[in-house]
């Protein structure tokens, strides 16, 4: 055997490559187009006659090892890639990577004003953080008035930088203040609704929480009347709860409406034969409603001589709640994926 082709074998039985492109490197040194073993080959023409039988039982000996050293290792590194689980067939569609869920308020909130966009109403928008004229006064609760006293309100404290802002400011305590922002800023027709988080200082409960989410809505224009203000929320409840549901409208008292009613459904969960969710009255509460104070709409800088509107307001929370049948919000801001997970594939 020659020297050149013995040292050649003798490298081919000592590699151990470390990796695949190791070995990569080994096939194209001897056994690729350009490699040791087609130059060897080609010499074949230029050997002694006598010798070429035993020089072609060499050269193929060196073929035979280079090749069992690329089957033994090319397998050993298809072994471990496929055992990191990376599939052979690169073609195969891959592992379905977890996908999350639309969260229950945000798929009513999103329903609620796609009910409602689809009778000409638009979208608002208005501060969390709001002044005292915006979320109380020009809405009717002057200073020092108990109506005040109904909602928990969140000061925030700027004592200790009066620079800050002339006044008082807090956390909304509803979405009503959107609507003096929006009477500010347009003309009438105005149908708008306006969705938002807002805050009050309660103690937490199943009932109760000190963030919730509310709809706000309301329509001014000449003329409008108690009689556009039930057909809106007949048709609001029949599309959010079904066509069979049934409203009533009780009297109540809000400062910033004149006359004020809340609107019970018919239960959506017995269907009025009567259940724990009604208390067995056959009806639930989902809004407080009514026409909007002349004052309220002169603070807006609109002309009550001229304009009229009604307005309302629903808690998203208790919505989805009838909606979905929950018993306790305080599991909406849980984040337990095993409660979130039960509205994947709710659009
Ligand atoms: N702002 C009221 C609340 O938070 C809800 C409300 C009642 C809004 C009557 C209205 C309305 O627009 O007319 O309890």
């Amino acid at each position: 055997m020659s020297d050149s082709i013995r040292s050649l074998l003798e490298e081919v039985q000592a590699f151990t490559p470390s990796s695949k492109e190791e070995l990569e490197q080994f096939r194209l040194k001897f056994t690729g187009k350009k490699g040791a073993l087609t130059d060897l080959f080609a010499r074949m023409k230029d050997v002694a006659p006598e010798s070429r039988k035993a020089y072609g039982q060499e050269v193929n000996a060196l073929k035979e090892a280079a090749e069992a050293k690329l089957n033994q290792f090319r397998e050993q590194f298809e072994q471990s890639v496929s055992d990191r689980g990376v599939e052979k067939d690169p073609t195969l569609p891959g592992d379905p990577l977890p996908a999350g869920s639309r969260h229950p308020l945000s798929l009513v909130r999103a329903e609620i004003i796609q009910i409602f966009s689809r009778v000409g109403f638009n979208v608002s928008d208005g501060p969390e953080i709001e002044d005292d004229w915006h979320n109380f006064s020009a809405l009717n609760f002057p200073p020092e008035h108990p109506a005040r006293d109904m909602q928990d309100t969140f000061f925030i404290d700027l004592k200790s930088d009066p620079s800050l802002y002339q006044g008082a400011l807090a956390l909304r305590t509803h979405t009503s203040s959107i609507q003096v922002r929006v009477m500010e800023s347009q003309e009438p027709p105005i149908r708008t609704i306006c969705p938002g988080r807002v805050y009050r200082n309660e103690a937490i409960s199943a009932r109760a929480h000190c963030f919730f989410h509310q709809v706000e809505g309301f329509y001014i224009d000449k003329g409008v009347s108690f009689a556009d203000l039930r057909q809106t929320l007949l048709y609001f409840a029949q599309e959010m709860f079904g066509h069979d549901t049934r409203i009533r409208l009780r009297p109540s008292y809000f400062p910033f409406t004149e006359p004020s009613a809340e609107m019970d459904i018919s239960c959506s969960i017995c269907k009025g034969s009567g259940c724990n969710v009604c208390k067995h009255s056959g009806w639930v509460e989902i809004l407080g409603c009514g026409m909007i104070d002349p004052a309220v709409l002169q603070n807006g800088n609109i002309d009550p001589e001229v304009y009229s509107g009604f307005a309302f307001g629903m808690g998203v929370e208790r919505i989805t709640m009838l909606r979905y049948g929950i018993r306790d919000l305080r599991i909406f801001s849980e984040n337990d994926v095993r409660f979130l997970d039960q509205f994947k594939g709710v659009y």
